[in-house]
């Protein structure tokens, strides 16, 4: 419920003292910077402003569909330098692992792509993988079913992955501006946010609905926590009675909040498996 103290540590002090007992992630590019791939939006060193050797109109070209179905090579290009596999996951990424260890994590919403939230152990059934993955791809003609390997062997030979069946373009479930997010974006906020006391936002700019629109499930006596390198979304509300930002990195806040509850030797533990 609501603290006194709408301060990081006061934030940590009222966990230890009550502790929280149903926990949703909300999560972007930023809790991922740290193992080396870059965020989309952070000036200089974000993807878009990074994408020049592409030519692209815009860069959000990139993801768009409609640009992607005249002109699919800037995409795999660039699927091929993010592929999963050369990354290794965060303490962020441990941290809410071991959330979910503890019984404390109702669910962990990722915009991610980069699958380091399944290679930290978290369990598929936990997560809403809301901008897709590169686990399945689909002939976007005939919808026949890609396994991974299949489109790595492509991206890997620089071979355009068309349709063995139809030749149609085949494309890795990633969901593009211009596509539907995964149905389970849309049926499991309503009961996940029931009850929930504890909302972590990290590492996401909140500016891509309907994604950021999550925050506002969240009922009135459930506390949120922004954990970013800025201020973003409504955090700063005058009449704020259950926000609190801690403005800086995501690791250094979940190694403060483990140390804060005698959690820090099974966070490394689970670092170094
Ligand atoms: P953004 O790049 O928009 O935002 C990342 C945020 O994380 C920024 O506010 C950074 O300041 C912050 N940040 C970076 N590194 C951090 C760190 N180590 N600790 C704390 N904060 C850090 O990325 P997203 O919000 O994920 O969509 O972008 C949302 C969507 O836009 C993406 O899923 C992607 C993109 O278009 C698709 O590809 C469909």
């Amino acid at each position: 419920g609501v603290i006194p103290n709408l301060t990081f540590d006061g934030f940590l002090q009222h966990w230890k003292d009550h502790g929280f007992k149903k926990i949703i992630t909300l999560v972007g590019a930023g809790i991922s910077t740290s193992a080396g791939i870059p965020d989309f939006r952070t000036p200089g060193t974000g993807l878009y402003d990074n994408l020049k050797k592409y030519d692209l109109p815009h860069p959000t070209d990139i993801f768009e569909l409609d640009y992607f179905l005249d002109n699919p090579k800037p995409f795999f290009s660039l699927a091929k330098e993010l592929y999963p596999g050369h990354f290794t996951p965060t303490p962020t990424h441990y941290f809410i692992r071991l959330l979910n260890d503890k019984g404390l994590l109702v669910r962990h919403y990722t915009q991610n792509i980069d699958s380091l939230e399944r290679i930290a152990g978290i369990p598929e059934e936990k997560m809403v993988e809301a901008h897709g993955t590169f686990h399945t791809n689909h002939c976007l003609e005939c919808t026949t079913l890609y396994s991974k390997e299949w489109m790595k062997d492509k991206l890997f030979t620089d071979t355009l992955p068309l349709c063995d069946h139809c030749g149609g373009i085949v494309k890795p479930d990633i969901v593009f501006f211009g596509e539907n997010m995964p149905e389970s974006f849309y049926n499991m906020p309503t009961e996940d946010f029931k009850d929930c006391d504890l909302l972590f936002i990290m590492g996401t700019s909140l500016e891509v609905y309907p994604f950021a629109s999550l925050v506002g499930y969240a009922e009135p006596s459930c506390l949120r926590v922004l954990i970013n390198r800025n201020v973003v979304g409504k955090f700063t509300s005058p009449v704020n009675k259950r926000d609190i930002s801690y403005v800086g990195d995501c690791d250094d806040a979940v190694w403060k909040i483990a140390e804060a509850l005698g959690w820090t030797a099974e966070l490394q533990a689970l670092i170094k498996k």
